[in-house]
């Protein structure tokens, strides 16, 4: 979208405005604002001509960079595509540009990446985003960051009805009994990609893969989607706006993101199993330490684990590992 469109809409998110104070502002003739009017509601923008000026009252489907920026509110400018291989990869491409503060947004994606090299299935209606960022953090910091996403998906998951929790590191699921805390369902996953010299990070590629508005049914069977957890659909632009958003609040309060995670994790105190490149680890997750790893009291001691693949252990697992 011409950065005209771009500036007419901005105003009007604000409330009404006349065509000769959307003329003025963007120092074009009332014609002008006319045609730009009149292209924005090709777009699928309903616009009213009032008394008080111009009014949008609907904006298009999700499908569009215009759609997804009206009403956003944090600081980053939206890139839409209907179909990417990989919104990681190209936020990766971006980065190389030298761009920052965009946030990738896929229609669809055809090769979705997830940890530790797996696929990741991202059907349509699902809520593909990644955020490249330049943050004036050492990489040792880029891990946070990744919490400040989880945190930020269980926030909008529960603002829509869905009982959302973390599990470590940056899992977002379901949990089949909250209070039990062992089971539950994937809902959104989160990659992390950076560079970065010895003492800042280059650039930080924060991707998260949201089960928005897909039937479970079309998922792994370990996996569940908003739409399905609440029973309706679900407004993919509306989740986008308000992801963004809660990001946005994370990360400038990033010194108390590991409170906020522990406020929202089902993994502390469960008898967990951690499968790391090098070992399994057994025991009772303790805490969560900078810049994100697990505290695992094994009986023997605690261990400090900074990746792996995390399961939560029934209380029979637990008997059986001789917990
Ligand atoms: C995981 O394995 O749990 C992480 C999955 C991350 C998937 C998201 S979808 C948006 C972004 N683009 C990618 O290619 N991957 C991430």
């Amino acid at each position: 979208m011409n950065r005209t469109r771009r500036s007419i809409l901005r105003a009007l998110e604000a409330g009404p405005a006349s065509g000769p104070d959307l003329a003025a502002a963007a120092d074009i003739s009332r014609a002008a604002v006319w045609k730009h009017v009149e292209a924005l509601r090709q777009q699928g923008f309903s616009i009213d001509s009032t008394a008080d000026g111009y009014v949008v009252t609907d904006t298009p489907e999700y499908g569009s960079t215009a759609a997804i920026e009206y009403g956003r509110t944090a600081p980053y400018q939206v890139r839409y595509y209907d179909e990417l291989s990989s919104t990681n990869q190209r936020a990766r491409e971006l980065a190389a540009e030298g761009a920052e503060n965009i946030a990738v947004v896929a229609g669809r994606q055809t090769n979705s990446r997830g940890r530790l090299d797996r696929p990741w299935q991202s059907p349509d209606g699902a809520v593909s985003l990644s955020i490249l960022l330049r943050p004036d953090r050492p990489p040792a910091h880029a891990p946070l960051f990744t919490l400040a996403a989880a945190v930020a998906t269980v926030d909008v998951a529960r603002s829509l009805g869905v009982d959302a929790a973390i599990k470590w590191p940056n899992d977002v699921i379901v949990p089949e009994n909250p209070d039990a805390g062992y089971g539950g369902r994937k809902l959104c996953g989160i990659l992390t990609e950076m560079e970065g010299e010895a003492d800042r990070i280059s650039w930080l590629v924060v991707g998260i893969g949201l089960n928005a508005d897909i039937d479970a049914a079309e998922l792994p069977d370990n996996a569940t989607s908003i739409r399905s957890e609440i029973d309706g659909p679900v407004d993919r632009g509306e989740t986008v706006r308000a992801m963004l958003a809660a990001f946005d609040q994370q990360i400038t309060t990033l010194d108390s993101v590991l409170d906020a995670w522990r406020d929202r994790s089902v993994t502390l105190g469960m008898p967990v199993r951690v499968e790391t490149h090098t070992d399994t680890i057994t025991g009772i997750a303790e805490d969560i330490v900078m810049p994100g790893a697990l505290q695992i009291d094994t009986g023997e001691g605690i261990e400090t684990v900074h990746a792996g693949d995390c399961e939560h252990l029934r209380p029979n697992d637990r008997h059986n590992d001789s917990l």
